[in-house]
């Protein structure tokens, strides 16, 4: 009733000062700014480091936005290739639940969707790793309210949950499938990307864990109860009863056999026990450690909510088990095998699970204790787990980004020491890694919007009143509406005290306190983004057309390849360099070709330049773009050429016409080379 009467009151409200956009982007991406301007909220906090690498994040995200074409785009999860990526997409699947939960903040929807073409089209390779896709369309859903994008591929979810049930699945890549005497999903814990944890340490008689090691783990089964529950939801929305109850009974069967099977009372915690069964491990023996990996049942809301499994989160805290001075250990520091090092790539660590923090599970573990103090009264009651934990995580999790190894940039890494807060890893491959989320613990889980699938906003903030003055996220696209949930404090940062949601700019909602509020509101259709096929992309260096050339002698392939493969970025590092090189301008024109192998209609380009003083890379000062015309370049015509942007997008228009070869050309200024990130060509 008094909440009702709030609502009342504060209809009438005024909105509050709004955040100014444009200095914000130009602020964080500068030049690149056009591309983020109206695709991401924003977020101003009290908390440096949580605004910062919230940016951050956005640009980890479009960094890895990889354009395939005509498939669209797809996230990657390197920087650099590596070798156990799909090819030639280099899609890797274990952190698609990461780049759906971030991307479902992202205003332009396709980004999930292009994703969610490929992963389950001809092109996928559901089966590489243990993976929660399907529940990450429903988590995207949930944001957008867009039901028949969310539904699109129900069929195909169903076939991938169901290739999960074999009994060993068909895959080259995977260990893993469901024992139906158990009835439980195992699977290796690298192909959980989990290498080196307990059960294949252990499995190996301490001998190695890269490979190994089947067990059941509490990851692919929640992962499993999450897909199951997404079809079932998405087949309610479909009217297709039968097959929702079908989709409920699976992942009920699967919560009553996590809760019966793999909690262990003595360890008071969700572990691994053994599908091994050989010389050093026995079949259905649990496991002898607690693992970070044992809070996944709450990233998927399993558990039931009752005093016996809210006592797991007693350890998360304690500083003897789980929670590291600079972050959360995966693997308590009492295993016997904590922190040992098996595995190197020369004189380099490579990846372990048994001890250091790792981002991936990190998130995992923020939307897990979300998701408790959210909407488990009975556990959050136990007071073993607070507000003030949450945004002591996401705090330490975000000062985790700057990388003193790199001179302390911004900077997600591999792994860390979490007694040292300093990167373990640190390959060529390991910069600016997208293997995990953040946006969606800042703005699901700090600022607290609930995404449910009914016409209703709710904001539950888990950011501690006693440790955050104010915070503003601004610009949320949920469900066909525009936003915003304001904090302040005092009311010295924005004239008004307390915590305020507005919808499409009016204050609806207002509390004196970090409290729950919730708002009715209509469902409408969200803003749509263009959705251009790009045509000039190839794939990989030996896909054969769309092939790049130059006009310079002996040019390295990868990187002419590299400047029309559909990934653009910025970063500065030499180390990450992206894109064709020119050589150093001394007054003479270079071109960059494409041939498209057949004729094709093109109208548009979109070229990124890199440029950086202090490594000699520079914007030429003109460009002008040739076609192939029956055996002879000319220039388009009526060419609309963008001033040359360093480090952001140059666009570029001209009359249509169809040709099967076509041109970039420029003259590098005297004494700097150009950097062609990418020359991205569209049919208009
Ligand atoms: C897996 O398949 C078997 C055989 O078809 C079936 O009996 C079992 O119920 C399935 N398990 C789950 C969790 O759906
Ligand atoms: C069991 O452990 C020993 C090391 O103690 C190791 O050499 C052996 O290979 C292990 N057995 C298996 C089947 O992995
Ligand atoms: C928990 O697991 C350990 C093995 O790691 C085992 O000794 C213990 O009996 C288990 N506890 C229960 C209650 O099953
Ligand atoms: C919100 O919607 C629910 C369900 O339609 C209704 O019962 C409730 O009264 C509404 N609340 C307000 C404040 O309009
Ligand atoms: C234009 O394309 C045709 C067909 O591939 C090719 O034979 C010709 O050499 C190209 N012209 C130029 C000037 O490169």
């Amino acid at each position: 009733m008094k909440r009702l009467a709030w609502l009342t009151l504060c209809s009438i409200l005024p909105a509050a000062a709004a955040l100014d956009r444009d200095a914000i982007i130009s602020q964080y991406f500068g030049n690149d700014g056009a591309w983020y301007h109206d695709r991401i909220p924003l977020l101003e906090t009290s908390s440096t480091e949580i605004q910062e690498v919230y940016y951050y994040r956005w640009n980890i995200f479009r960094a890895h936005q990889r354009d395939l074409g005509a498939e669209g785009y797809i996230s990657t999860e390197f920087i650099n290739d590596v070798g156990w990526q799909t090819q030639p997409s280099a899609l890797l699947i274990d952190a698609s639940n990461f780049h759906l939960r971030e991307g479902r903040w992202c205003r332009d929807r396709r980004f999930k969707q292009d994703y969610s073409g490929v992963f389950y089209g001809a092109n996928g390779n559901p089966y590489q790793f243990s993976e929660a896709f399907a529940d990450g369309v429903w988590q995207g859903y949930l944001v957008d309210g867009v039901v028949d994008e969310a539904s699109v591929h129900l069929d195909a979810m169903q076939s991938v949950w169901d290739g999960w049930n074999a009994s060993q699945i068909a895959s080259p890549e995977s260990v893993a499938g469901y024992d139906s005497e158990k009835s439980l999903f195992y699977i290796w814990p690298i192909d959980d990307a989990t290498e080196y944890t307990i059960a294949s340490i252990d499995t190996s008689g301490g001998y190695d864990g890269f490979l190994g090691g089947s067990a059941f783990r509490p990851s692919i089964n929640s992962y499993q109860f999450a897909n199951a529950h997404a079809i079932a939801n998405l087949a309610e929305l479909s009217g297709n009863q039968a097959l929702a109850s079908d989709y409920r009974q699976r992942a009920a069967s699967i919560k009553q056999n996590v809760q019966d099977s793999l909690w262990n009372d003595t360890f008071q915690h969700f572990v691994d026990r053994y599908k091994e069964d050989n010389e050093n491990v026995t079949y259905w023996d649990y496991i002898r450690g607690r693992e970070l990996v044992g809070y996944l049942p709450w990233t998927h809301d399993l558990p039931d909510d009752d005093e016996t499994y809210a006592a797991a989160w007693s350890h998360l805290m304690d500083e003897d088990k789980f929670a590291g001075p600079y972050g959360l250990r995966t693997v308590e520091p009492s295993y016997e095998y904590y922190m040992r090092v098996w595995r190197y790539e020369g004189t380099h660590t490579e990846c372990h699970w048994n001890g250091p923090l790792w981002f991936y599970q990190t998130t995992q573990v923020l939307t897990a204790l979300a998701n408790l103090l959210d909407h488990y009264p009975t556990s959050r009651e136990t007071g073993v787990v607070t507000n003030a934990d949450y945004t002591h995580l996401l705090q330490q999790y975000a000062e985790r980004h700057y990388n003193p190894q790199r001179g302390g940039i911004l900077d997600a890494e591999e792994n860390y020491d979490a007694d040292t807060g300093l990167p373990i890893v640190g390959l060529a491959r390991s910069p600016h890694y997208f293997h995990s989320g953040y946006i969606d613990n800042v703005l699901a889980g700090f600022v607290g919007i609930r995404p449910r699938a009914d016409d209703v906003l709710e904001v539950n903030p888990l950011a501690d009143a006693s440790s955050v003055s104010y915070f503003r996220a601004e610009g949320v696209l949920y469900h066909g509406h525009d936003v915003s949930v304001q904090w302040d404090a005092s009311g010295d940062q924005y004239g008004t005290a307390g915590l305020v949601v507005e919808v499409d700019g009016a204050a609806v909602a207002t509390s004196p306190d970090l409290t729950r509020l919730t708002v009715n509101i209509t469902r409408e259709e969200p803003v749509q983004f263009g959705s251009p096929t790009c045509i000039s992309i190839q794939q990989g260096v030996d896909t054969e057309y769309p092939v790049g050339s130059v006009s310079v002698a002996n040019a390295d392939a990868n990187a002419v390849h590299a400047a029309i493969d559909g990934r653009v970025w910025f970063f500065p590092e030499s180390d990450v360099a992206n894109g064709w090189d020119s050589p150093v301008g001394d007054g003479s024109e270079v071109w960059f070709q494409v041939d498209f192998g057949t004729q094709v209609q093109t109208g548009r380009g979109e070229i990124a330049f890199f440029a950086d003083d202090s490594q000699g890379f520079a914007a030429p000062g003109s460009y002008r773009v040739e076609v192939n015309s029956s055996g002879s370049w000319v220039e388009v015509s009526n060419a609309d050429y963008a001033d040359p942007l360093p480090n952001g997008i140059t666009e570029v228009s001209w009359d249509g016409v169809e040709t099967n070869q076509i041109r970039l050309l420029f003259t590098p200024e005297e004494g700097a080379a150009v950097r062609l990130v990418e020359f991205k060509v569209f049919e208009e």
